[in-house]
């Protein structure tokens, strides 16, 4: 599920003037790649691509009681009556917290050199802040333990969404610096004491969904519904949590650690190949992410917004935006569907969305509209926005029914024709210079996907939620060999 607020409000604001589109904030930027682009393996990706696999720690753990950890808003909204909508919850979820060794030898398996999971806020501190609790880091340590022996490398996430409700009770969750303080805690405490392992960290995980659709629509956890104003503040406090973890990490984690956030981009691109419609699309990416991701890269808000939230701009000063901007190594970005199909205008902003058809095709969810070349434009352009040199997808994949045919399997070549068609557009742009470093399949498995409940399959794996059994779908063969070929096509 997709969306930052009122993007298409934002998009026909009318007096929208003096853009300034000029990539910024590249000198302050670390290099993690320093030199020239790889050599390509023949006609397939660079050499040293980082093919992985994600999953978060609510929607795949279980064990919510157990070993001492502490209560997350997703447990308190997942048990509100009328919440989820097939009416399950996290509590057992995959049971991956008893069966992670299974689940690693599903990735080892599949061929994969990465591995994306999250780690439990509440379960490393119980209330949020406070004393750590040493079974909850013990966990983590058997699982990168485990990881690193298989030949996997551990990419770490501080946030997916599973806020300590503690937290929230207490401060109103993000709508408080309180909160952004104890995550600036939590951030160094995992970099002290799993960065000797773990080289790479995304800060948050989707600022764009679960600040609109936990404070605004109410449609996740906590559930609030509150104005714009508040909204944009809770944004704000978002970017200010991410730039606090950085920092707290660089001052705690080894040396080398690298950083980022995984953000839904708002994902702009132009209606076709036309060079005005492309240099519309770039002002409209950067325009439709001034709230999150400019401000992190740009270490400001852009006037437009300004002037588009008006009274209900957020609140910050000038020290803030320094802590938001805090240099980071690489952005993550979570690609699944077109968003805004973008056409040059003759007047301000310079950019005009157009409508999004009803006929669209779609995915068997129906946000997730098929368009591989989504993939292709949205890093080619952030690239250029932002003067980026590492990219990675932090998260692409999709949904599908996966019924077992009769003979028991699961021949998901929907799934295989979405990603197929995104990988070759990924190729593409990986051919073309754009400096996506690596991918991250969303899911291993299948698993807890938020107010859908159980009911949405996004996994490479099928899981049998009754008796807990994984078993692989065809698109485990179709990534495997990806992968092994570092190319997609023949
Ligand atoms: C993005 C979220 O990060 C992830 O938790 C979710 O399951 C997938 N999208 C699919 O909706």
């Amino acid at each position: 599920m997709v969306g930052i607020f009122s993007r298409r409000q934002f998009a026909s604001a009318t007096g929208l003037s003096a853009l300034g589109i000029a990539a910024t904030a590249a000198g302050a930027k670390e290099r993690e790649m320093k030199s020239a682009p790889d050599p390509h393996t023949a006609g397939g990706f660079p050499y040293g691509f980082v093919w992985g696999t994600a999953t978060s720690s609510y929607q795949i753990e279980g064990a919510v009681d157990e070993d001492g950890r502490g209560r997350s808003i997703w447990d308190v909204f997942s048990h509100t009556p009328g919440k989820i909508l097939d009416g399950t919850t996290g509590d057992r979820a995959n049971d991956h917290y008893h069966r992670y060794k299974e689940d690693v030898r599903l990735i080892k398996e599949l061929g994969a050199k990465a591995y994306r999971f999250s780690v439990s806020w509440p379960r490393l501190f119980p209330q949020g802040d406070g004393a750590p609790n040493p079974k909850g880091l013990d966990f983590y340590n058997r699982l990168i333990d485990e990881l690193l022996a298989s030949g996997i490398e551990p990419w770490l996430t501080l946030y997916h969404w599973d806020l300590p409700q503690s937290l929230q009770e207490r401060f109103g969750g993000w709508r408080s610096t309180e909160t952004c303080k104890a995550f600036a805690d939590y951030a160094a405490f995992v970099a002290e004491r799993l960065t000797d392992r773990v080289k790479h960290i995304f800060t948050l995980n989707e600022s764009g969904r679960f600040v609109y659709f936990g404070y605004g629509s109410g449609i996740d956890a906590p559930g609030l519904t509150l104005s714009k104003a508040e909204v944009n503040q809770v944004r704000h406090n978002s970017a200010l949590a991410h730039g606090l973890a950085v920092q707290a990490i660089r001052a705690r984690g080894r040396a080398g650690t690298k950083i980022g956030p995984a953000e839904n981009i708002a994902a702009c691109l132009p209606a076709f190949d036309a060079p005005e419609h492309v240099r519309a699309a770039e002002i409209a990416l950067r325009e439709m992410n001034a709230s999150f991701l400019n401000v992190v890269l740009e270490g400001k808000y852009t006037d437009a917004f300004l002037k588009w939230a008006g009274a209900d701009a957020p609140k910050f000063s000038a020290e803030e935006l320094r802590i938001i901007s805090s240099p980071v190594d690489f952005v993550g970005l979570n690609i699944y569907a077109p968003e805004q199909y973008i056409v040059a205008a003759d007047h301000a902003p310079g950019f005009s969305v157009l409508p999004m058809p009803a006929s669209f095709p779609h995915m068997s969810s129906d946000w997730l509209r098929i368009g591989p070349e989504t993939i292709y434009w949205v890093p080619r352009l952030a690239a250029k926005i932002w003067n980026l040199d590492a990219i990675y997808i932090s998260e692409n994949g999709t949904s599908s029914v996966d019924e077992p045919a009769p003979d028991g399997r699961i021949y998901d070549t929907d799934r295989i024709m979405y990603l197929r068609n995104y990988l070759a557009q990924l190729q593409r742009a990986t051919a073309e210079g754009v400096p996506v470093r690596g991918y991250f399949l969303w899911s291993l498995m299948d698993n807890f996907e938020w107010v859908f409940g159980l009911n949405k399959r996004f996994g490479l794996y099928h899981v049998d939620f009754e008796t807990l059994r994984r078993t692989p779908k065809l698109s485990v063969s179709f990534y495997r060999n990806v992968i092994a070929r570092n190319a997609v096509g023949v």
